[in-house]
């Protein structure tokens, strides 16, 4: 039987998009590309050294962030995936984008807290003791969207800033390639 088609969009170091390819890539799912908004993005070179193809999309050439969107789910449509999966795709996404394209995004707190790009930071300091990650169905309200998973990780008595994000990115690495598997149904 074909593979379910995924799409994944990056911004920067790539790290979830690695650990979905390596987990899911050939086995469950096919990772159809990978599409970047950054053209110096660190995950470039590693999605190509694991075989998947790169489109780079440099935001900065568009006029507008309509114009961007329009272009984005242009380049999506044409690998038809059953999902887009967004792993560190840091850019605020119009309608064009959200009414158009069926979306996951992963995001390093427990949602409905500490949205937007400090999500680990905010953790940290809030005095809680624990942040976790969530993955969630994208729409129009950055970080909202029902959720798809959710895992608290803990924040311990002598956790540095680094060594609690250093967690928070290993429970992202698991959580993410099993929440894909949930919402196709494999
Ligand atoms: C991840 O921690 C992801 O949760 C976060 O950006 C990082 C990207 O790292 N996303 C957000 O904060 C979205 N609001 P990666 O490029 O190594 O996967």
């Amino acid at each position: 039987m074909a593979l379910k088609k995924i799409v994944i969009l990056f911004s920067g170091r790539g790290s979830n998009m690695q650990s979905i390819i390596e987990k899911l890539h050939g086995k469950s799912v096919e990772v159809a590309a990978a599409i970047t908004n950054n053209p110096n993005a660190k995950g470039i070179e590693i999605a190509r050294g694991l075989g998947v193809h790169v489109d780079i999309l440099p935001h900065t050439e568009y006029a507008s962030r309509e114009e961007f969107d329009a272009a984005l789910v242009a380049k999506i449509r044409e690998y038809s995936p059953e999902i887009t999966v967004l792993a560190g795709f840091m850019r605020i996404l119009s309608t064009v984008f959200t009414d158009s394209i069926k979306a996951i995004n992963i995001h390093p707190s427990l949602l409905p807290l500490f949205k937007g790009k400090d999500g680990i930071q905010e953790s940290f300091i809030s005095g809680m003791d624990k942040g976790g990650v969530t993955v969630h169905f994208v729409t129009s309200e950055m970080d909202g969207g029902e959720i798809v998973l959710q895992e608290s990780v803990p924040i311990l008595s002598g956790d540095t800033l680094e060594s609690f994000a250093q967690r928070v990115h290993a429970t992202e690495h698991e959580l993410y390639p099993k929440a894909i598997l949930k919402v196709l149904a494999i």
